[in-house]
């Protein structure tokens, strides 16, 4: 049984995906044993205590600067003993001393089609706002390990939604979050428990 840590930093939604298909039996090989968050108060916390998940708060603003944080979230990993570590809304960018200590162990779920609307400041209802700017007829999500650049990982899963006349950035974020993210997270995470996921040069390919 894989142990699997949760960060977040908001609503908790695609946390809430992941409970779900624990509960429901999709994630087999693995258990979400602690759920991290950037910011109290966060409604994930509420989430994960509802469901019994083990919680614990990391405020990015009591740290100066990303490394300091960093070394402060791998040493919570470390002692959680994670195997897998899944940002799920997690709106902070990880120095290489976490990705270099947990390679290929690291998933974020990134809410557009990797490599359009991406990188850094591109989270959240902003990468809807750019996408809607530049006026595409298809959007969708990304499920991707993490490495040093920020989401430039291997990509595990996409799939798309139409972009439709008179979308707002709101309209189009729940429709990506409920026809795509709250699939590809949990499914990606159900196989990387039972290791159907292998990478090779640098490229994510799932065992069927
Ligand atoms: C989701 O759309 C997720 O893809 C996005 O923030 C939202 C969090 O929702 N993540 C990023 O933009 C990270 N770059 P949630 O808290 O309800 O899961």
């Amino acid at each position: 049984m894989k142990n699997i840590c949760v960060l977040v930093s908001g609503g908790g939604t695609n946390l809430q995906a992941l409970i779900d298909a624990q509960n429901d039996g999709i994630i087999k090989a693995g258990r979400i044993t602690c759920v991290i968050s950037s910011k109290e108060g966060a409604y994930a916390l509420e989430r994960a205590k509802k469901a019994d998940i083990p919680t614990v708060v990391i405020p990015r603003r009591e740290y100066a600067d990303s490394r300091s944080y960093s070394e402060a979230i791998l040493e919570e990993l470390n002692r959680q003993k994670a195997d897998l570590v899944v940002l799920a809304g997690f709106m902070t960018i990880l120095d290489e001393c976490v990705t270099k200590a947990y390679p290929y162990k690291i998933i974020n779920v990134h809410p557009a089609l990797i490599p359009s609307f991406c990188g850094e400041g591109y989270y959240g209802l902003k990468v809807h706002e750019k996408a809607l700017e530049y006026g595409v007829k298809v959007s969708g999500a990304t499920v991707h390990f993490v490495n040093e650049e920020a989401d430039a990982g291997a990509i595990i899963m996409q799939d798309v939604v139409k972009v439709e006349n008179g979308d707002t950035p709101e309209i189009l974020q729940r429709r990506i979050m409920e026809n795509v993210e709250w699939k590809i997270l949990p499914r990606t995470v159900a196989l990387f428990c039972e290791d159907r996921i292998t990478v090779r040069d640098g490229k994510a390919y799932i065992d069927l």
